[in-house]
């Protein structure tokens, strides 16, 4: 594997990918909806070789696997990858593998008729590279699809732990809304200008609302979205943090998350996108 992207290589083989492969389950449950309106969007068909870019623990590479011919996972996440290949192993299902590539620079799977991906677009160095890359190994007639984050601020899931984390912690350093991370995709006038430089056609853009669900009380609520969410990098990244601070934080999400019957269910505002290689 190259050694491009080198920063997100040991998020994800580290703290990142540990926190997605204990949390499987949960997560899936809360991007349901994602993976459904995606599985739509991309109109898989019985003949596809698909290959699922940044499948990280598998969800949608299975899922898309019982409708295509063959289904590629790719990522940078070894331990990611080893729970995606584990699942597969217990669906029984014979028409899928995982394999470790860096997806901006490593050699993909040729002839590929569907390229797509759940949030695994958005961590690339070079995203023109990454996306050239994969165009290069499309078929003639090969398809893009994907779903990723619109801004944090249409993002209650995000946006309602972070205003109660900033009443206790000062960040004087703004993030680059620009550098990769989950955020990078927000701007869709940005990812037209990717894909188009990648030279991907036929680009569509289209916003989507649903409702995450994350779990059946407050206080569950409260620690899958900090030992989860993108918070994890502040809340549980930094060591200057007290355990009584982060007490405070936590019941002051609890307090915040709106009240509801069978489980708490946040704002979640995405893109899907699509494209055609030629
Ligand atoms: C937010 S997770 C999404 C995982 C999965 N698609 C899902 O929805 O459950 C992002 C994934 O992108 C992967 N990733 C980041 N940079 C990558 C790269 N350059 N090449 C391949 N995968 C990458 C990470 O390892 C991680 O699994």
């Amino acid at each position: 594997m190259s050694e491009i992207n080198q920063n997100q290589k040991e998020f994800w083989n580290g703290p990142g990918g540990e926190a997605w492969v204990v949390g499987q389950e949960t997560l899936d449950a809360a991007m349901r909806p994602v993976t459904e309106v995606l599985l739509k969007a991309a109109a898989v068909k019985s003949t596809d070789r698909v290959m699922d870019i940044g499948c990280g623990t598998g969800e949608t590479t299975l899922e898309v696997a019982r409708t295509a011919s063959a289904a590629l996972g790719v990522d940078i996440s070894k331990p990611m990858l080893a729970l995606a290949t584990d699942r597969a192993g217990e669906l029984g299902l014979s028409n899928v593998q995982f394999e470790q590539r860096d997806v901006q620079g490593d050699a993909l799977q040729s002839d590929t008729t569907l390229a797509m991906s759940r949030f695994g677009v958005m961590f690339f160095e070079d995203p023109v590279a990454a996306f050239a890359n994969i165009r290069s190994q499309m078929a003639a007639d090969g398809r893009l699809c994907f779903a990723c984050w619109k801004s944090p601020r249409e993002n209650e899931w995000v946006s309602l732990p972070m205003s109660v984390v900033r009443k206790h912690i000062q960040d004087d350093t703004p993030p680059d809304p620009l550098a990769p991370g989950p955020f990078a995709f927000a701007d869709d006038k940005r990812i037209a200008s990717i894909l188009e430089e990648a030279g991907w056609r036929d680009i569509n853009i289209a916003p989507t609302d649903f409702d995450m669900a994350w779990g059946e009380s407050p206080e569950a609520a409260a620690h899958g979205l900090i030992e989860r969410g993108p918070l994890r990098r502040i809340f549980v990244g930094d060591p200057s943090i007290t355990e009584e601070t982060k007490q405070t934080i936590i019941k002051g999400i609890q307090d915040a998350l709106p009240p509801s019957e069978g489980g708490i269910f946040l704002k979640g505002a995405i893109w899907i996108v699509t494209a055609k290689a030629n």
